[in-house]
């Protein structure tokens, strides 16, 4: 995790680095820190967030010719100014995103243990770099030396003071892209950061070594040979980062859904038809060879996959398993398979190590839904869909699991389309009912105050149960993981035919269970299910799109307007996140960048 980012130049560096770590705060707000040259170098770091760091340059931002930057995610090492990057050994100075695996192993082999000053992996990089420039006097041999004995993930920044021309960079399995101006060279983790500078970037590939100066950069291997990559445009911009008059970024990305899934849609539908060019140039080819559908994701994507999962069975009569990417093992090899992997960043460490080892074990073709144009794992698979969802800031995701959601649901219809399971009125009345998905999202956002109203069950509870069936489970469980993350509330989900196996036993008097009652074939079931958390003292709280349900418990539900059983789950999920919205912040925590938190994470 972590979020780097730097600038070298003539005009604004401090200003600008300090900005740019701000927008990277998703990836990691425990500590910061800041190395800025002028005529000599400064570092500045804190345990907190960027804003403290911003105070203590106050009036210090002036004549710098260079600054990098650094927000932390702790892995090795408590929250702490020590712990806090950029790390000076000697003449060097590094930040680092990525976690060093062999850093204990280096630390011993060198002996630089005597002179460790902090507990984290990173520092090690800038002993090694430090150790070989003593032995080379020139800092890109030591560079190229250092970076050659580190295992692991690695995307890095290096300045050395007795060549302080120029910043090193390069990055392994992390990201880190460059980009240019006028006035100044840009390298950071991530695009966002650096959009109101530029709108034009440069990805770097395993293991390039880029070279910084005031003016220019240029990009090399380990040997030393100028390699060209190519640059890519963003239509994103600056103001696709702003608040603007929401209180958090979590509101403003729910409010934001009905115009994220219309701009999704609007690249997956034309005149009535699903396309497969959406999903790149071999799709039907492959789409006709599959067999099997094997999805991946961590969190909030693995839940849009395991939702997904309904509609491959029913639209491409395909068999189907859902994995959590951190527990993807490659021992059931079924034939024709495509992966699928789901990730808002693509740059998830777990789901890119999943992708990496299929195709290294040439196991199937792999497409990726993703959120974030040119991120790793769009590069990596073979077909790709990028959701419009636009930029999401707050750490606990929405607007990007419900484009998400949409996708896979266009894909489920696409496959089926291609195979022949679909014929062309059935596409054109399927198509009609995604159409009207933003209007019904926008109704649901009209009608807040009673979701905020329906928070006041959980007062007072440590614990609230959500219990749901079949394809709505999946959206249960979306649900109170927004609910854990962004109020600490212990939140747990069941299908609800397991109650009574079990969970019962927790229903005591008074006791919070949200039940989500789908107007299907189930609903029968489900209220047999709901009498006997009541028959309990439960207080329940309904999310419901049956008429008589609601009619029955006005007091304590909410009424979803959906009639199409397989797009409840695009309906139903909004007023969850509302719910855990207006209970967070009823109790006042930290809403867009919850405790333990990062929104990228790019460890395993
Ligand atoms: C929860 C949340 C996380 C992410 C997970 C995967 O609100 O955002 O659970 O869904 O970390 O992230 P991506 O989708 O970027 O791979």
């Amino acid at each position: 995790m972590c979020g780097i980012v730097g600038a070298l130049g003539n005009k604004n560096i401090v200003n600008e680095v300090l900005y740019g770590l701000k927008t990277l705060e998703y990836r990691g707000y425990d500590s910061a820190g800041i190395a800025i040259y002028g005529k000599k170098l400064t570092i500045f770091k804190n345990k907190g967030r960027v804003k403290d760091l911003e105070k203590k340059l106050l009036n210090k931002k002036i004549n710098n010719k260079f600054a990098f930057a650094h927000t932390r995610w702790a892995t090795h090492g408590e929250p702490s100014k020590k712990n806090a990057h950029p790390h000076n050994v000697g003449a060097v100075t590094i930040v680092h995103n990525g976690i060093i695996e062999n850093y204990q192993e280096i630390k011993n082999k060198y002996e630089f243990s005597k002179f460790y000053t902090s507990d984290t992996d990173s520092e090690v990089i800038a002993h090694l770099i430090n150790f070989y420039f003593k032995k080379t006097t020139n800092f890109l041999d030591a560079f190229i030396l250092a970076l050659k004995e580190l295992k692991g993930s690695y995307a890095i920044a290096a300045f050395c003071n007795k060549e302080p021309d120029k910043v090193l960079v390069s990055s392994f399995n992390a990201p880190l892209i460059l980009a240019k101006n006028n006035v100044n060279i840009y390298f950071s983790s991530d695009i966002s950061a650096l959009l109101k500078f530029s709108n034009q970037f440069t990805y770097l590939k395993n293991k390039d070594i880029g070279i910084l100066n005031l003016n220019s950069f240029i990009l090399m291997n380990n040997k030393k040979r100028i390699l060209k990559r190519d640059t890519f445009l963003t239509n994103l911009s600056a103001e696709d980062t702003s608040l603007g008059n929401y209180e958090h970024y979590m509101l403003k990305e729910i409010f934001e859904q009905p115009l994220s899934v219309d701009n999704t849609i609007k690249s997956l539908i034309d005149k009535n038809k699903i396309l497969s060019s959406a999903f790149g140039e071999d799709s039907i080819k492959i789409f006709n060879n599959i067999n099997h559908i094997s999805l991946i994701g961590c969190g909030t994507s693995y839940h849009a996959g395991l939702v997904s999962k309904f509609w491959f069975q029913e639209y491409s009569n395909l068999t189907c398993e859902v994995n959590v990417a951190s527990e993807f093992t490659l021992n059931k090899k079924i034939k024709n398979t495509l992966f699928i992997a789901i990730s808002q960043s693509g740059e998830t460490a777990d789901t890119l190590s999943a992708i990496r080892n299929i195709k290294k074990s040439n196991l199937g073709n792999t497409l990726s839904i993703i959120n974030r144009e040119s991120s790793t794992l769009q590069r990596l698979t073979d077909l790709s869909f990028h959701t419009k969802a636009g930029v999401e800031i707050g750490v606990a995701s929405t607007k990007a699991f419900t484009t998400q959601l949409i996708s896979l649901y266009a894909l489920a219809i696409c496959i089926g389309k291609t195979k022949k399971l679909i014929n062309i009125s059935s596409e054109k009345k399927l198509v009609k009912t995604i159409l009207d998905i933003p209007k019904k999202i926008k109704k649901i956002l009209a009608n807040t105050n009673k979701i905020s109203t329906l928070t006041k069950h959980l007062n007072g509870y440590s614990a609230v149960i959500y219990i749901a069936r079949s394809i709505l489970y999946p959206i249960a469980l979306e649900g109170s993981l927004k609910m854990k993350e962004i109020s600490y509330l212990f939140a747990h989900s069941y299908p609800s035919g397991e109650l009574k196996h079990g969970p019962l036993a927790l229903i005591s008097k008074g006791f919070p269970v949200v039940c989500l009652i789908a107007n299907n074939g189930l609903k029968n079931k489900i209220l047999s299910n709901l009498k006997e958390v009541e028959s309990r003292g439960a207080n329940v709280i309904i999310f419901t799109n049956d008429k008589e349900v609601f009619n029955q418990n006005k007091k304590n539900s909410f009424f979803i307007d959906v009639k199409d059983s397989n797009l409840n789950p695009l309906l139903f999920n909004i007023p969850l996140q509302l719910f855990a919205y207006y209970y967070a912040k009823s109790i006042g925590t930290d809403i867009d960048k919850p405790r333990n938190l990062a929104k990228s994470v790019t460890v395993e």
